[in-house]
Formats: structure tokens, C-alpha cells, sequence
């Protein structure tokens, strides 16, 4: 067999500037290594949509009037600032710099909102459209965080990963909110002030039901 100590191969050792081709053998490591940037760049682009998001929660709040939506707006805008600071640590803990990159997706979702708060009159309606909107939006970040967790294991970052499958949970649970927020109550009143509009009366009369005794 073949001396492991005989020349490498036919490529000529120039000095310096000569970058020999990386053979096919490091296609591995290269992969692994390709999807190590892949998670640093969704990092960031995520580093910025929360970024974002702390200043456009505090519009759709203030549009808000459901009390109950305004609530749920505010404590996640808190959440939202610990998201900000989870992705500082996560850059940290990869010994990276917190670099954030406009995400484009997320701009998007914020200037939809931002449109729907002003094409519906405050009340029900707008109120609905917000969460349609918010919902977007935790929809975006769990498949985000969903995804960066599994990378996050994968390169075998598994702090990383704990840190942000912390932030999935909460996306998730206000996705959650959200969903039983617009069930409870909007969704159907923002119904009935359509159904005012059109029908004009008779809607009122329905309150009859409520005062039954036994
Ligand atoms: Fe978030
Ligand atoms: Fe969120």
C-alpha cells in the first residue's frame, strides 16, 4: 500500500496566496459549518424582529380597546423585552457579537398591522384585526424559535437551545391568549356591531334572555 509519507498531491505549494480547493472529503464539516452560519443568521434576523416588536406592541395596545387585548398586548411587550435580552445571551454563550439584521418578514407582518389599524374604526372591529394581526406575527416567531431550536441542538448548542425554547413557550402561550381573547368575546361583538350596521335594531332585544331567574 501507499507510504502515507509520499508527496500529497500534484498541487504546487506557492507561497501564501494560493487557496488549494477544498476536496470533497470536508463536505461534512462544511455542512456543519454552513448550517452553524444558517443559525447565526436567523438568529440575528429574529434579534432584530423582537427588537421591532418591542416598539409595535405598544401601537396595537394603545389602538386596542378590549381591556382584556390591551392586558394581554402590554404583558407580552414585557415578555417581548425579556425575548431581546434572551437573544443577547444567546449570542453571548456562542462568544459572537448581538448583531441584529432587518428581517424582512416581520417588517411586513408590523406594516400589515399598522394597516389595519388604519383602515377599521376603533372598537370590535379594529380589536379583532390587531389580533389577527399579533397572531401573525407569535405565528412567524414559533416557527422561528421552533426552527432555531433545532438547529441550536443540532450544532450542539444545547444551552442555546434551552434558552430558546424558553422564548417558544412564551410565543406559544400568547398565541394561546390571543386565540381565547378573540373567542370569548371580540370576534363575536365585533360580529354584532356589523350585524348593527345593517340591521340597524332589533339586536337588543336578544338581552331579554339574561335576566332569567328561578
Ligand atoms: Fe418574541
Ligand atoms: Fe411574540
Amino acid at each position: 500500500m501507499k507510504s502515507s509519507k509520499t508527496k500529497s498531491h500534484n498541487g504546487a505549494h506557492h507561497n501564501g496566496m494560493s487557496k488549494t480547493k477544498k476536496s470533497a472529503v470536508k463536505t461534512k464539516s462544511n455542512a456543519a459549518e454552513g448550517l452553524r452560519d444558517l443559525f447565526e443568521d436567523e438568529l440575528k434576523d429574529i434579534y432584530w424582529a423582537e427588537k421591532a416588536l418591542t416598539k409595535a406592541l405598544p401601537k396595537m395596545a394603545k389602538n386596542a380597546t378590549t381591556q382584556e387585548l390591551i392586558n394581554a398586548l402590554e404583558e407580552h411587550l414585557e415578555v417581548t423585552k425579556g425575548h431581546v435580552e434572551r437573544c443577547e445571551q444567546a449570542f453571548e454563550l456562542m462568544e459572537k457579537p448581538a448583531q441584529a439584521k432587518k428581517c424582512e418578514a416581520m417588517s411586513g407582518l408590523i406594516k400589515e398591522a399598522e394597516e389595519i389599524m388604519q383602515s377599521t374604526e376603533q372598537g370590535v372591529v379594529r380589536d379583532a384585526g390587531i389580533i389577527s394581526a399579533a397572531q401573525k406575527v407569535e405565528h412567524y416567531e414559533i416557527a422561528s424559535y421552533g426552527t432555531l431550536c433545532a438547529f441550536a441542538k443540532t450544532i450542539g448548542e444545547n444551552e442555546v437551545a434551552d434558552l430558546l425554547e424558553q422564548t417558544l413557550n412564551e410565543e406559544r402561550e400568547a398565541d394561546e391568549t390571543l386565540s381565547r381573547i378573540a373567542e370569548s368575546s371580540i370576534n363575536a361583538e365585533a360580529n354584532d356591531e356589523d350585524e348593527d350596521e345593517n340591521e340597524l335594531e332589533d339586536v337588543n332585544s336578544n338581552k331579554t334572555a339574561t335576566a332569567k331567574k328561578k
